[in-house]
């Protein structure tokens, strides 16, 4: 089973990293995924990581809690995106994606409830964030969107109001 290794592979936890990691992510092309509905959620969530790094570096506790209340709700709404069409588009592996989903949910959260008690953690939930979700855009994602673009494709061009893309955009993104 190469997908699901390359999948939980993908979101290892990464070693160490350097401070020097803590920079502003800019948005590279090998982050695309080709599906430009997709990209814009990914350029969203980078955006707040690299909103997070500004807070952090200013040393605004509540900025910080606010910016990572709205990325988790964020990433939530993106990855419940993901899981539908991928659903929709029949990808085969589904399951292992959503758990991997469910997985960086839960150490996210993690951080959070170490955050509401008191704790300094910008600095490793930033480490977590850039390095996770990075590597999970690079491989899991463009994965999916690689074995399933042409179902993908029709799904996100439907432009008619009770199109896919429409209601799915309406529940899943306030
Ligand atoms: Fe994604
Ligand atoms: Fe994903």
């Amino acid at each position: 089973m190469k997908h699901d290794r390359a999948i939980i592979m993908g979101f290892r936890q990464p070693t160490s990293l350097p401070l020097e990691n803590t920079v502003p992510i800019t948005w590279t092309s090998d982050l695309d995924t080709g599906i430009a509905v997709i990209d814009q959620q990914h350029m969203r969530i980078v955006d707040y990581i690299n909103q997070m790094e500004h807070a952090q570096q200013k040393q605004d506790r509540g900025l910080v809690g606010r910016v990572l209340d709205e990325l988790v709700d964020y990433t939530l709404s993106h990855f419940a995106f993901e899981e539908s069409l991928q659903e929709e588009a029949g990808y085969p592996y589904l399951k292992p994606h959503r758990k991997v989903h469910e997985l960086f949910v839960r150490r996210v959260n993690e951080y959070r409830e170490r955050f509401s008690r008191g704790e300094e953690i910008a600095e490793e939930i930033h480490t977590l964030l850039s390095a996770w979700l990075i590597n999970h855009i690079k491989r899991d994602d463009a994965d999916y969107v690689g074995a399933v673009r042409p179902r993908m494709v029709a799904l996100v061009s439907d432009q008619r109001k009770e199109g896919w893309l429409a209601r799915s955009l309406g529940r899943f993104f306030r």
